[in-house]
């Protein structure tokens, strides 16, 4: 059956989009089927003037597979049920979602490839319960949170650059006898803290998953100093917090997604561990590096089973959904299955208690052995 089937890419970019947006155009053609590209997440539907919504054929995907970035274009201000509609110089949220999807049928397309993390699934989710015929969603972000799936494309190349920066970071540290703290993105989760900490040789990695407490984290510090390794290197995740403290939010809210926006713990970090343990200590954001540049052969990889595992879904089921990968696997899950909440790293998985055997510190206190604290987690 030929089919006629459009791609988007929403949420913040991540490395390994350009790779899907391939594989999934390369998939189709050679079906036989017409692909095509929105613009700006659902925004090129909304546009009146051509170019908007623009056909991928072969040349359009043509050497793009290890490009950062999208060539869609991506936004995180975009969702179609509060879009920033600009009504007397004021950006209003309104509801777009019934011109969407009666712009997506007018065009003649059967089905959606959505590349996007759980905001994106869910608009995806939402737009179907309003008519929009069907979705296959292909899990992305840096920051890996994403539930019902083991793994997200972006977060393999996001800890690459993270441990990059952290082994630059040990010679400047070690010169100056320094705390270094490197604040990392990840939301409400830590697994980019956790994965890069490791690799690159952390002394502390701090996550939201297990609040910290200060004086832990300078007696880690200051021991080391006492054994006359006169630096450290801490890794704070951007929603980390103290215990019975709040996470650390940028002043001034996001205009258009309208809600505060993470950042800052690292230097508040950096000028506490100073006061406290009188080491000279720097902080260092990473920031949007994490995100930028090209895949790694890893994500290069995964994007493309993604995306062809969405158009094989399309093409053999009449199901919607989102590939996921479980058990090394890929499997479609239903939607439900995705939204409402994150996954955030497991506090009693073998890689904390890695972290932990090898004398990292989380900053808390963790008591027993390694199966007392899976019985305590599991009891709550
Ligand atoms: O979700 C990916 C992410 O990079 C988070 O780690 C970070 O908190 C956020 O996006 C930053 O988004 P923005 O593009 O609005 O700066």
């Amino acid at each position: 059956m030929n089919r006629r089937i459009a791609i988007n890419t929403g949420g913040g970019d991540a490395p390994g989009l350009n790779a899907v947006i391939r594989a999934v155009a390369l998939s189709a053609l050679n079906r036989g089927w017409e692909v095509f590209g929105i613009r700006q997440g659902y925004e090129g539907l909304l546009e009146s003037e051509p170019g908007g919504v623009i056909a991928l054929d072969r040349d359009a995907v043509r050497g793009i597979g290890h490009l950062g970035g999208t060539i869609l274009g991506t936004t995180n201000r975009g969702d179609p049920f509060r879009y920033p509609m600009l009504q007397n110089g004021q950006r209003v949220p309104s509801d777009v979602s019934g011109k969407i999807v009666e712009r997506f049928r007018e065009l003649g397309f059967d089905g959606l490839v959505a590349l996007g993390g759980d905001g994106s699934m869910s608009i995806a989710h939402r737009l179907m319960q309003r008519g929009l015929p069907r979705v296959i969603g292909v899990p992305k972000t840096i920051d890996n949170d994403l539930k019902g799936t083991n793994v997200t494309f972006g977060f393999a190349t996001a800890v690459e650059t993270t441990t990059e920066a952290l082994d630059r970071l040990h010679s400047t540290a070690q010169a100056h006898r320094r705390v270094m703290v490197v604040e990392v993105m990840g939301r409400h989760a830590g697994w980019i803290a956790l994965h890069a900490g490791i690799a690159g040789g952390a002394d502390v990695i701090l996550i939201p998953e297990i609040p910290y407490r200060l004086d832990r984290v300078c007696e880690k510090i200051e021991e080391r100093y006492k054994r006359r390794r006169d630096f450290a290197i801490v890794v704070v995740s951007e929603g980390a917090k103290e215990q019975g403290g709040e996470e650390t939010y940028k002043a001034g809210k996001d205009a258009f997604k309208e809600h505060a926006i993470l950042g800052g713990i690292g230097e508040r970090l950096a000028r506490q561990i100073e006061g406290v343990s009188g080491c000279e200590a720097r902080s260092v954001v990473l920031g949007h590096l994490q995100r930028g540049g090209s895949p790694g052969a890893f994500d290069r990889l995964l994007a493309q089973r993604l995306g062809s595992a969405a158009v094989r879904y399309l093409a053999e089921t009449e199901q919607s959904g989102m590939v996921a990968v479980q058990a090394g696997a890929i499997t479609l899950i239903p939607m439900e299955q995705v939204t409402g909440g994150t996954r955030g790293v497991e506090v009693h998985s073998d890689t904390v208690e890695t972290a932990r055997d090898v004398g990292i510190c989380f900053g808390d206190e963790p008591v027993g052995t390694f199966l007392n604290r899976i019985v305590a987690h599991a009891s709550g």
